[in-house]
């Protein structure tokens, strides 16, 4: 896979050391460029081709990804729009809210065109990245969730979905740090120092993640073998209910998806 990483910010980042060391992908075929790359020279020493130079990345790479801010798509798209070969390129997006169609009206007919929605656990290979288009070319599909399944696991989606896709798996993962941050106070105030209390909290967050993961169950099937009749799980739960557990994170996600609609 030769690969342009067009905007080495945050989620940039994240993809690029989810990739570093796979065998799957030569050092010397990622491109990754920065307005001021000077954070990122180090990846030189590794191989990896640092610069601010979108139009060398496209000359080199296959699969482009644009991880910039929304409001920068239009201008890295007039820019690279001269140099895209239509069967050498495929563009994917990663930029929230920014349509298949608007991306299209910036760049030349027959690239395709991607949007994808990953996460920051790209970093550790662990993301779940959402990926829509309106392409029909299942060689190209295929080559774009190779590219993701790198860093994780892919799924396709409608791309009216991409929105929603945004704040579940994007935007989730703050929400989920934010419970853990949470558990681990509770379990400091019932007596775990914090590191104590952090390991717990992180393995008992992985291992939940996993029975479902691996069990295909509904959640409530795995909480109903924990919850004792007159236990202490369910008054725990309950108590946690009573005070908006869950209608709280139902109106977070939904309020996070007004904002992204505005
Ligand atoms: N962060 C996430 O968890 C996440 C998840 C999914 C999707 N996204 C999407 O990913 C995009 C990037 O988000 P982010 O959080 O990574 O933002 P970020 O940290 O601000 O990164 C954006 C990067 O784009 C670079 N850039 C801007 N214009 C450029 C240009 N013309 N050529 C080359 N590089 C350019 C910036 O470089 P300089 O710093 O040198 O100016 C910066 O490093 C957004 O559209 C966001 O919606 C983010």
């Amino acid at each position: 896979m030769k690969i342009a990483l067009i905007g080495c910010g945050n989620l940039g980042l994240s993809i690029l050391n989810g990739i570093i060391d796979n065998p799957l992908v030569a050092k010397q075929d990622i491109y990754v460029t920065k307005r001021n790359p000077q954070s990122i020279l180090h990846f030189q020493e590794l191989g990896i081709h640092v610069s601010s130079d979108n139009k060398l990345a496209l000359e080199n790479a296959e699969i482009i990804l644009i991880a910039v801010k929304p409001y920068d798509v239009k201008s890295v798209l007039k820019e690279i729009n001269p140099f895209l070969n239509p069967e050498k390129h495929i563009v994917i997006s990663a930029a929230t809210s920014v349509t298949i169609d608007e991306i299209k009206t910036e760049i030349q007919a027959n690239v395709p065109i991607f949007r994808a929605m990953p996460n920051t656990a790209a970093d550790i290979k662990q993301s779940m990245t959402c990926i829509s288009t309106t392409s029909d070319n299942a060689k190209k599909i295929e080559q774009v969730k190779s590219f993701f399944n790198l860093v994780g696991n892919t799924i396709l989606i409608k791309e009216d979905l991409m929105e929603s896709a945004t704040v579940l798996g994007a935007c989730g993962i703050a929400y989920v740090l934010r419970f853990m941050r949470s558990m681990v106070q509770g379990g400091i105030q019932i007596g775990f120092d914090s590191k104590t209390a952090t390991e717990i909290v992180n393995h008992v967050v992985k291992g939940a993640a996993e029975l479902l993961i691996e069990r295909k169950e509904h959640p409530e099937h795995e909480i109903d073998k924990v919850t004792t009749p007159k236990g202490c799980t369910i008054i725990g739960l309950n108590e946690m209910e009573h005070n908006g557990f869950s209608s709280s994170l139902i109106k977070g996600i939904s309020a996070s998806y007004k904002q992204i609609e505005k």
